[in-house]
């Protein structure tokens, strides 16, 4: 598959097999997000463009790197998406926040906005999407749909599951748009969920039911 980017860190694996386990409680399953989603954002962010600056050091002026551009956008789709935002802000504590709302209409089956608030000057950003799971992927293409709109440098899109069927749909629609997950599960069943998958991400990271 191309543009996908399979996280297949031994730390992210055994994480992930953790958050997995139906017995694991949510202050477990929200701590293992939280570790799990500092150490993707390391590898999301790998590839983050540097410019050259004059730094003067106690002894002499060099030369120094420093992330280009103006500030990352994390965009979390709401509510789950919101569990990834503290572990990548461990890494990139300068990155401005974003949120989209989306619910799914009980009558055509497709995403409805109910909320979006992002930063100022998008079109000078880059944007790093998180919701754990990429299911049917109808979600993500609005998300993506509605922020190509901004004209941002750049979109990834960062869950932490996900399955044949919301990579194909994703990739269909918007194949510019990198895809990092920990895992790519079986399928998908006929409910939307991912199998075998770790149920309800907002469930279980809100303690919700
Ligand atoms: N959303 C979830 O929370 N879990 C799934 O398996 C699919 C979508």
């Amino acid at each position: 598959m191309s543009n996908v980017h399979l996280i297949s860190h031994p730390l992210v694996q055994h994480k992930l097999t953790l958050m997995r386990r139906k017995d694991a409680s949510t202050s477990t399953f929200r701590t293992l997000l939280n570790e799990l989603s500092n150490l993707m954002a390391y590898e999301v962010t790998r590839d983050m463009p540097l410019q050259d600056i004059e730094v003067e050091t106690p002894l002499e002026t060099t030369t120094g790197k420093i992330i280009d551009g103006k500030k990352l956008v994390l965009v979390s789709i709401l509510r789950a998406g919101n569990g990834f935002l503290d572990g990548f802000l461990n890494v990139v504590p300068g990155a401005r926040v974003g949120h989209i709302g989306l619910y799914r209409d009980p009558e055509t089956l497709s995403p409805v906005e109910y909320y979006f608030k992002m930063p100022q000057e998008m079109q000078e950003r880059d944007i790093v999407i998180v919701d754990p799971m990429l299911a049917t992927g109808n979600s993500a293409i609005a998300a993506v749909d509605r922020l190509k709109q901004l004209k941002p440098r750049s979109i990834k899109f960062v869950c932490l599951l996900t399955c044949p069927e919301g990579v194909a749909a994703l990739q269909k629609i918007h194949p510019d748009v990198a895809i990092y997950t920990a895992a790519i599960d079986r399928q998908l069943n006929e409910h939307g969920y991912i199998l075998p998958g770790l149920g309800d991400a907002g469930d279980r990271i809100f303690g919700t039911k």
